[in-house]
């Protein structure tokens, strides 16, 4: 059986990293896109040469011609613009939106039947202007955030606790941006919930709370530190894992920016909400029952994914 192909639309930071995760895991073949000329060819020239060493069966493209993702399985999309310091991922909304325009396009000719996971920010209205370009049904474009957003969570409770990040679960709902909502009741560590190991005495309310703000500034602090760029190896290992429950057909149970109709009492829209991944897409979102003060962080983070998406159909007519 031919191997699947993996169509990485971008090239740039998380596009490069993505395609080494993808050849390493031996997901499929891959092809890079970007409007760059040589930067795509020139990392999947020097990706490819690291084969015979890594050892991995699979063979990578580099590309400026759309043609070149014909019949893809998997589409990742990166293109655009990161943040600089300063930058909230709200202010990216306006470049990235005609990328996306582009982007969705290029798709819907070339690979319609492809899963595709949008990157480029801000995530949650990018997700459902590529959806809206592209043309593709629902369950077969979303949005990568609450892999990532519910790792870093993850790797701080595991700091905090001085245990293996392995044995820690966490649940990030909402839109990717200050009002994501780190679920504290659903997250555990070896299946003990967090406040439970508040009242057990591993940690304090207070330093939970401070983990959470951590968690929600962590794309911030990232940039902060790398001052030209924003954050690269967790993002693409995030969306890597979301590529392979979907190839592998593993209905695992992931946070992710979704197409919710009825669910969590919202009618049509993308936001971060558990879901089931498998060759189906995504096969179901996860109707999570939160509790009073959830439920209004989650509503408030609805409300922001909703200013967006209205400030997206401001500058393109097409989407209102
Ligand atoms: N079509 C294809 N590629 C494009 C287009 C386009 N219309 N416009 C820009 N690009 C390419 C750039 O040439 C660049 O190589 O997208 C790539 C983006 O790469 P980086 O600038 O390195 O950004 P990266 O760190 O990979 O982040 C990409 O993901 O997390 C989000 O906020 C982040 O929106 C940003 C995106």
């Amino acid at each position: 059986m031919a191997r699947p192909k993996i169509a990485l639309i971008g090239a740039g930071q998380i596009g490069g990293t993505l395609a080494h995760l993808a050849v390493i895991k031996e997901l499929g073949d891959v092809v890079l896109f970007d409007i760059t000329e040589g930067v795509p060819q020139g990392k999947a020239l020097d990706i490819a040469e690291s084969g015979p060493v890594e050892g991995f069966d699979a063979t990578l493209k580099g590309s400026n011609d759309y043609a070149d993702i014909a019949g893809a399985d998997v589409c990742i999309v990166t293109a655009g613009v990161p943040r600089k310091p300063g930058m909230s991922r709200d202010d990216l909304l306006g470049i990235n939106l005609k990328v996306m325009k582009a982007v969705g396009e290029g798709i819907k000719a070339n690979a319609p039947d492809a899963f595709v996971i949008c990157i480029t920010n801000p995530l949650d209205a990018m997700v459902w202007a590529l959806r809206e370009f592209s043309g593709l049904p629902h369950e077969k474009v979303v949005g990568m955030a609450g892999v990532l957003d519910s790792a870093r969570f993850r790797h701080f409770l595991s700091l905090e606790f001085g245990v293996s990040m392995r044995d820690v679960t966490a649940f990030v709902l909402g839109g990717h941006g200050d009002t994501m909502v780190p679920l504290v009741r659903y997250s555990t560590v070896g299946g003990i919930p967090l406040p439970d190991l508040v009242e057990m005495g591993w940690t304090s309310q207070e330093n939970l709370d401070a983990i959470v703000q951590r968690t929600r500034d962590g794309g911030a602090e990232i940039v902060g530190l790398l001052k030209t760029g924003s954050a690269f190896y967790a993002p693409a290992a995030s969306a890597i894992e979301m590529a392979e429950a979907y190839l592998k057909d593993q209905k695992r149970l992931l946070p992710a920016a979704a197409w919710v109709d009825g669910q969590l009492g919202l009618k049509g829209m993308y936001v971060g909400v558990p879901t089931v991944i498998g060759a189906g897409g995504i096969e179901r979102v996860v109707n999570i029952k939160l509790g009073r003060d959830e439920q209004a962080m989650f509503d408030k983070s609805v409300e922001a994914v909703r200013g967006l998406v209205d400030a997206c159909k401001n500058i393109d007519s097409t989407l209102a």
